[in-house]
């Protein structure tokens, strides 16, 4: 039988590199394969204090950019689209204990980051409960693969905890144990801070938008930190990240030839930042100018798109209809 995909990703303004060549690249190339599935998730969007007036436009603007970088329209659905997700999150928070969900990292390291920010940040139950939602939305479709970066591991562990629990306790291994795929790249960092990974939360310097211009991409990589000082044999995080970035992009030779440089020990560091930014800036121009195509007609995505999660829906409705007989609750019709 096919094999069956899921993932998602949060409509929070831009995409950048660390979910591309984390998480999303995987998503294009594996739709060869199996059955894919993939959501643009505004309830998660929605856990961090966020701008009501900007939710709907950057649920539509990712999926654009999806699109553009070769997601296939009727393999994405928008989360709220797709209710029975929250009503089996509601039924998991059941299967689930507070303890497991007290000790999730990315729940620590937000909440701490909104209250190292503010001492009366606000700090939301949906924030908490976040991971449970999650695995309602990995088990809705019986996903036998999770493409996601490494920065997911713990919740597909406690999804698969859910899992078990739920399974244990109606008597019957209803639901499969979803497993986590990695692309070769699960974990990208900001060029700024190459101690910390790439992402939106920490700021405009920590990530690199998969449309930004060649201008933008270049005065990034430019500043990107490379030795932090101090000897040591081992290459430096920076540098490493850029050999990476380089590589994803595609640049075989001159990942090979920079890396010989380096071994020699003659490498200039601006030379790897020249050639990790044509890289990329090759990339994001093929992608900007997909998606100026892509845009040029709206509705018809918009259509498109309602279509493609009304048909997702119809899976997610049968699993929810099972579950609800299987744990004792009431199905209307
Ligand atoms: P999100 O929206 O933060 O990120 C989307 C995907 O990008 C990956 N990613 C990275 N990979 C490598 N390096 C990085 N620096 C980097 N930053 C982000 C993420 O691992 C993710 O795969 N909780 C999820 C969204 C979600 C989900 C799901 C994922 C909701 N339901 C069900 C899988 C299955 C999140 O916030 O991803």
């Amino acid at each position: 039988m096919t094999k069956t995909v899921l993932s998602c990703i949060q409509p929070t303004g831009h995409m950048h590199y660390g979910n591309y060549f984390g998480a999303v690249k995987n998503w294009v190339d594996l739709q060869e394969k199996y059955a894919c599935y993939y959501g643009v998730v505004d309830y998660h969007a929605m856990t961090m204090p966020y701008d009501v007036k900007k939710l709907r436009n950057n649920t539509w603007e990712l999926i654009y950019n999806l699109l553009a970088v070769g997601v296939k329209a009727e393999n994405l659905f928008i989360q709220s689209l797709v209710p029975e997700h929250t009503e089996l999150g509601w039924i998991f928070n059941c299967f689930c204990s507070v303890g497991h969900l007290s000790r999730m990292t990315q729940f620590k390291d937000k909440g701490k980051d909104s209250e190292e920010k503010s001492k009366d940040a606000f700090v939301s139950a949906g924030l908490f409960d976040y991971p449970v939602l999650q695995a309602a939305d990995i088990l809705i479709y019986k996903a036998d693969y999770v493409p996601v970066g490494k920065d997911q591991d713990q919740h597909l562990e406690l999804s698969r905890a859910i899992a078990q629990r739920f399974n244990n306790t109606v008597g019957k291994e209803y639901f499969v144990m979803p497993e986590t795929l990695h692309s070769e790249t699960p974990k990208i960092f900001s060029t700024a801070d190459p101690s910390k990974k790439m992402s939106k939360s920490a700021g405009e310097k920590h990530f690199i938008n998969v449309f930004a211009d060649e201008a933008r991409i270049r005065k990034q990589i430019r500043s990107a930190v490379t030795d932090q000082g101090g000897a040591s044999d081992e290459m430096s995080p920076g540098v490493l990240n850029l050999f990476t970035l380089l590589k994803s992009a595609g640049r075989m030779d001159e990942h090979e030839a920079l890396m010989k440089d380096y071994n020699a020990g003659t490498l200039k560091y601006v030379d790897l930042k020249d050639a990790t930014a044509d890289g990329l800036s090759a990339m994001s121009n093929a992608f900007t100018e997909k998606k100026a195509e892509i845009t040029s007609d709206k509705r018809a995505i918009k259509y498109l798109i309602k279509q493609s999660s009304e048909e997702i829906r119809k899976i997610a409705k049968e699993t929810l209809r099972e579950v609800k007989e299987l744990v004792g609750l009431l199905n209307v019709k």
